[in-house]
């Protein structure tokens, strides 16, 4: 594990500018692949059986749309676990403006610790945050809080065979991410916690073979960045995205989807 001191603490990842980079880069889905990469989890979770209907868990439900699409698709009430204010203040305002303000509740926490009784939850969900998390722990409080038989489906960063320790401590620095499990270490660690896992599936080219091109106004929109958050904020912002694209595109980091089964 890296030392806490080089762990960047997620919060500051998606501060102001960081918050702003984000959006331009994927919108409110706040992950890669935006919407598309929620629809693929979603369509995957269903053919594993997440039912309609009942309370689901969403951990790091961010700026909020994976749960409104989840509350919408699913006929769900949405329990949205995120430990950064700003986070569910912004949120909020998008739950009540798509009339999803009962639907989508927003509880400030920490996912190691999931304020929610046990056996309460009837599905659980999260995208592209367990990165950022104690796995083993969370892993456990989601074992915790399922009732027996309910699907957890989740995506998430992970290693490749060449990730190295190098790669580990810059992610460490620059995301805020501890660690990254390879797919095998996912499924042990389900194993070991309660689930069957129904899918394991590396879709790292899925990935890469969405990337847009740049915007034809990706010029201009810089310029208006630097000239809100300064000179450097674009090559604070550049330095994070470009160090993951070369480990991914040099097969050393991917990207996973699971769905899983409390037994
Ligand atoms: C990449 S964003 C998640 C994106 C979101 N799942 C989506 O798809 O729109 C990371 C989020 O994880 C939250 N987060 C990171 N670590 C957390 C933890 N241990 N407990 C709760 N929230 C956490 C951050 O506050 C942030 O909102």
């Amino acid at each position: 594990m890296p030392s806490p001191d080089s762990l960047r603490d997620p919060r500051d990842v998606y501060d102001g500018p960081g918050m702003a980079w984000s959006l331009r880069s994927v919108g409110a889905h706040l992950h890669p692949g935006s919407e598309s990469a929620t629809v693929a989890l979603a369509d995957r979770a269903a053919a594993h059986g997440f039912a309609a209907g009942g309370r689901v868990l969403e951990m790091a439900s961010a700026l909020g749309a994976p749960a409104r699409f989840l509350a919408r698709r699913f006929a769900a009430t949405v329990v949205c676990v995120d430990m950064d204010r700003r986070m569910h203040a912004a949120a909020v305002v998008g739950h009540r403006s798509e009339g999803l303000g009962l639907r989508c509740q927003p509880v400030l926490g920490r996912t190691e610790r999931l304020p929610l009784a046990g056996g309460s939850m009837d599905a659980a969900w999260s995208q592209d945050a367990l990165c950022h998390m104690d796995k083993p722990a969370v892993v456990a409080e989601v074992a915790r809080v399922l009732k027996p038989g309910a699907i957890f489906a989740f995506s998430d960063w992970i290693a490749m065979s060449g990730f190295t320790a190098g790669d580990r401590d810059s992610l460490s620095r620059l995301w805020g991410f501890p660690s990254l499990l390879r797919i095998p270490e996912y499924v042990a660690l389900l194993d070991g916690a309660g689930f069957e896992v129904l899918l394991a599936e590396d879709r790292t080219r899925a990935l890469l073979g969405a990337r847009l091109p740049a915007a034809a106004d990706q010029e201009l929109w810089l310029e208006s960045f630097a000239a809100r958050f300064g000179k450097d904020a674009v090559a604070r912002q550049r330095e994070p995205s470009e160090t993951w694209a070369a480990m991914i595109e040099g097969g050393r980091s991917g990207y996973g989807m699971f769905v899983a089964r409390r037994r």
